[in-house]
């Protein structure tokens, strides 16, 4: 069945339709059809058009239907998840936990909307505003444009529409060409809530025709997770507008010599480089290791990543899986050959097979090679030793990006330092950077992007502040 996009909340069927392929074996994940030019100005206008009624919706419908939407995702998560693996490829049991975090990312905008009230803030401080007090609201800034990734087709669309719900914006949505299907089938989800038409509209248009969109003067906030030139020109493009960047990363972890369990550190190291075949932001992909304990880490990672099963992603026990398409899986694979023309080990992996690239361990990498200064996006992990926790800081600091990074330690103070000097949207200490709890601010300095996720953080990104100031108040 071709499934209907979806136009200021209605579903549209007719016209030009495209097919998704599945990145494992090419067969068929579903078929959609495509927005033209008209339903694409429908729904603009009605996001325009709605948006000082949407604002004023009382939170308890905003904060209803958000809860809707989550408690309808977790009772038909196995559906969902299995939609997820067929169009982006992701190994089902991440594209379970890909699920159950859309049910709290969805859960959390619906108890961020209850909360959302604003402060009071005293005047008369000074004698000129005696009998003062101003009301600080936060109120939308207007309709938001949100453009996601293929990566994760379902909790990084939640991370845009449901914070704009929260608020009040309407919201057009234009998911990845690759895996629009799981937005679509969230459409339907949301068609259920009693939401305001024109509240939001899901849009599944090519990369080309988002350029018009990101112009248009009636979206004046544009909500970007994507790749790294994109997202900096699209912000270029468009100065006056408020636009908030999620890019890539080079994710680093740091194992500091204090760290004892080098089992549990090598099974999250292997288990992060590799998940979802690397194509996370936040996968692990240089790994800075103190050389007193570099050589017993190698060989457990080594041991780790042996025990992934690379295969079919919607077998259950599969750990990885192919890559987002063939294209992807050869420059992901061109990049481990140029590293080790210029010097890098192959410790284990480095072969490819269609679209999927085996998991692969890199040593005596030079930091300029690809697969350290740039974003893998594939299953690719480099080793390095470092002589001391401060030599680590640096060279994960030489980085052009700035996402997360992971610090093996136990030792408070060096947990502390290398917090404050590591330039970084969030430090996860004893753990790799992979981790993101969907409550938490998120997001990255320098080429990383600008701006934070994660509900509290969007709905405050996609809002700015507005005064009352209250006179002859008794205070
Ligand atoms: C990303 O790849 O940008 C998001 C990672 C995550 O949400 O876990």
């Amino acid at each position: 069945m071709t499934v209907p996009f979806w136009v200021a909340g209605k579903p549209v069927t007719g016209g030009t339709s495209v097919e998704v392929r599945q990145p494992y074996d090419g067969a068929l994940a579903g078929s959609h059809y495509v927005p033209t030019a008209s339903d694409v100005e429908t729904a603009v206008a009605a996001a325009a058009s709605v948006a000082d009624e949407f604002a004023v919706v009382p939170a308890h419908v905003r904060a209803g239907a958000l809860d809707h939407v989550s408690r309808t995702l977790g009772s038909r998560a196995e559906e969902i998840a299995a939609l997820i693996t067929a169009e982006s490829g992701k190994p089902l049991k991440w594209s379970r936990g890909e699920v159950g975090r859309a049910v709290s990312t969805f859960r959390w905008a619906a108890e961020e909307a209850r909360r959302f009230s604003g402060e009071l803030q005293r005047l008369d401080t000074d004698p000129g505003g005696t009998g003062r007090m101003a009301l600080v609201r936060r109120v939308p800034r207007g309709p938001v444009l949100g453009i996601t990734p293929f990566n994760f087709p379902l909790n990084l669309v939640a991370h845009k529409v449901a914070p704009a719900i929260a608020v009040g914006a309407p919201i057009v949505l234009k998911p990845a060409p690759a895996t629009p299907l799981t937005s679509l089938l969230l459409g339907e989800i949301l068609a259920e809530t009693d939401l305001p038409a024109g509240s939001w509209s899901i849009l599944p248009l090519g990369n080309e025709e988002t350029a018009t969109l990101v112009r248009d003067p009636r979206l004046p906030v544009v909500s970007f997770t994507g790749s790294v030139p994109v997202g900096w020109s699209i912000r270029d493009s468009v100065p006056r507008k408020h636009v908030s960047l999620e890019l890539g990363g080079n994710g680093a972890v740091l194992v500091c010599p204090d760290w004892t369990d080098l089992d549990f550190a090598a099974q999250r190291i292997a288990t992060f480089s590799m998940y979802q075949a690397g194509q996370s932001c936040i996968s692990v992909q240089r790994v800075y290791v103190h050389t007193d304990v570099y050589d017993a880490l190698e060989s457990r990672v080594l041991a780790q990543v042996a025990a992934l099963r690379t295969g079919d992603p919607s077998a259950d026990g599969v750990d990885v899986g192919p890559l987002i398409n063939e294209a992807a899986a050869t420059r992901v694979a061109s990049w481990v050959s140029d590293a080790v023309s210029s010097g890098a080990r192959v410790l284990t992996g480095g072969g490819r097979s269609g679209a999927t690239v085996e998991p692969t361990v890199l040593a005596d990498v030079p930091e300029d090679a690809a697969v350290m200064a740039e974003e893998v996006f594939g299953p690719v992990v480099s080793l390095v030793r470092v002589s001391s926790v401060d030599e680590g800081v640096e060279r994960i600091n030489a980085s052009r990006f700035g996402l997360q990074a992971g610090v093996f330690t136990r030792d408070l103070p060096t947990a502390f330092d290398v917090s404050a000097r590591l330039k970084v949207g969030g430090v996860l200490i004893g753990d790799v950077p992979s981790f993101r709890a969907d409550q938490m601010p998120y997001g990255g300095v320098k080429d990383s992007g600008v701006g934070r996720e994660g509900p509290a953080a969007a709905m405050a990104d996609f809002t700015e502040e507005r005064v009352t100031v209250l006179t002859g108040l008794t205070l």
